[in-house]
């Protein structure tokens, strides 16, 4: 009998189950209804199997791993910011630039400008550059908008490119993220609208999967959050939070204290956020993009973490100020060079942990009964396609069973 629609052969498989890798060496795994069915070594694998050559793919000895997730980006905006980039070379600061108005804030005017089609053909093709690498899911936020059309006009766009079929997307509404300028001075005044109005118009729309807010001195103060969260949970809303980018602001142990999915970015993260953070099962979601572009020096607690338990992710973060980066496997490379995680922590950063990040518990490992998102790799160890910085080690991209 072969209860299956595809059997990949002569592959290695990262499992991403146990420890490191989870590797199963001249392995086998079999696909059927958009699901694993089977997989373990060639030598368990059941009779007659093999023989089904229609059904047959051979990875050449290449590397199966669970298709990458990205969990967190800002993928839909209007015009870029390079601009910005070269008054922050010249030695302008990320800070002064969002002070003077200039920032998140010039993105927003720009994507309130955008129409929808435009939004969504520029995001679309980011989607795809992530997507080229072996992202299967992506998580796209709002936060360019700022005003309950525009968020909902950016979460529309950002469903569109899920429908597709190409890859599959999670929302996340990101309405605290700056003080629109309508709002100036009136951040209290800000948050109430949110919270009364625009929150809920999304939810009962259905556009969000979660919510976000920036908890920063240049965004909302822990208070304000707080407020964001309560509203969040009463519509039944997973949190998660752009906490200790620039500042410790105890932003992780918020998030954590409303079961948070995510505490993002954390360079300032201490010791009782940690603590607070692996009580709650928040993952730790590195972005070392931003942190590169920012050229900060204060790197997020690793080996804290890592003594504590806590689930790392890894995401690119991509966005047109701080991280206008479209590759997850530079986001990997820069994991470990700059925060040095090792390469199985990168890469199951990317894959169990970014689910995990998305509250996803049906990706991002090879098991029996997930979803078969994976990726062949034309690599003799995995740690290679996070070492190469760039070329295309990507053979096959396969999204619930469905070669893309
Ligand atoms: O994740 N920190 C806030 N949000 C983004 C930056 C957004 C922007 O500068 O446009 C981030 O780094
Ligand atoms: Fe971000």
């Amino acid at each position: 009998m072969t209860d299956f629609d595809t059997l990949f052969l002569n592959a290695n498989l990262a499992t991403f189950c146990g420890e490191g890798y989870g590797e199963i060496r001249d392995g086998a795994l079999a696909i059927a209804n958009g699901k694993i069915v089977w997989l373990g070594p060639r030598n368990a694998l059941p009779s007659g199997w093999a023989a089904s050559t229609d059904k047959i793919i051979d990875a050449k000895g290449g590397w199966i791993t669970p298709g990458l997730i990205d969990c967190h980006t800002h993928l839909v905006y209007g015009s870029n910011r390079a601009a910005e980039w070269e008054m922050r070379l010249e030695g302008a600061s990320y800070e002064e630039i969002a002070r003077a108005g200039g920032g998140i804030r010039s993105t927003v005017s720009a994507t309130r400008a955008a129409d929808e089609r435009v939004l969504l053909s520029q995001a679309w093709s980011r989607a795809q550059a992530l997507a080229s690498e072996g992202v299967t899911t992506v998580e796209i936020k709002s936060g360019y908008g700022l005003d309950t059309d525009s968020e909902a006009r950016m979460l529309r766009v950002a469903r569109r490119i899920g429908d597709s079929g190409q890859l599959a997307v999670r929302t996340t509404f990101l309405g605290a993220h700056a003080l629109p300028a309508e709002f100036a001075g009136r951040a209290d005044d800000y948050i109430d609208h949110l919270c009364q109005h625009m929150l809920p118009a999304i939810a009962a729309e259905g556009l969000a999967d979660a919510v976000d807010a920036f908890c920063e001195t240049i965004g909302f103060s822990p208070a304000q959050t707080e407020r964001v969260f309560q509203r969040a949970q009463e519509l039944n809303l997973p949190v998660k939070l752009h906490a200790e980018q620039l500042s410790n602001q105890g932003g992780a142990a918020l998030v954590a204290r409303f079961q948070g999915l995510s505490a993002d970015h954390i360079e300032w993260l201490d010791e009782a956020g940690i603590a607070a953070m692996k009580r709650a099962g928040t993952v730790a979601v590195l972005l070392p993009g931003a942190f590169y572009c920012l050229r900060e020096t204060k790197v997020p607690p690793i080996d804290a973490l890592r003594a504590a338990g806590v689930p790392m992710a890894v995401a690119t973060d991509h966005n047109p100020g701080t991280a206008p980066l479209l590759s997850l496997r530079l986001a990997m490379n820069m994991a470990c060079t700059l925060f040095r995680l090792t390469p199985a922590e990168a890469l199951a950063g990317a894959t169990r942990h970014a689910a995990a990040a998305l509250g996803l518990n049906d990706r991002g490992r090879l098991e029996v009964g997930l979803r078969a998102d994976l990726c062949v790799w034309q690599v003799e160890r995995p740690a290679e396609l996070i070492y190469q910085i760039g070329g295309q080690p990507l053979r096959m991209r396969y999204l619930e069973g469905r070669q893309l």
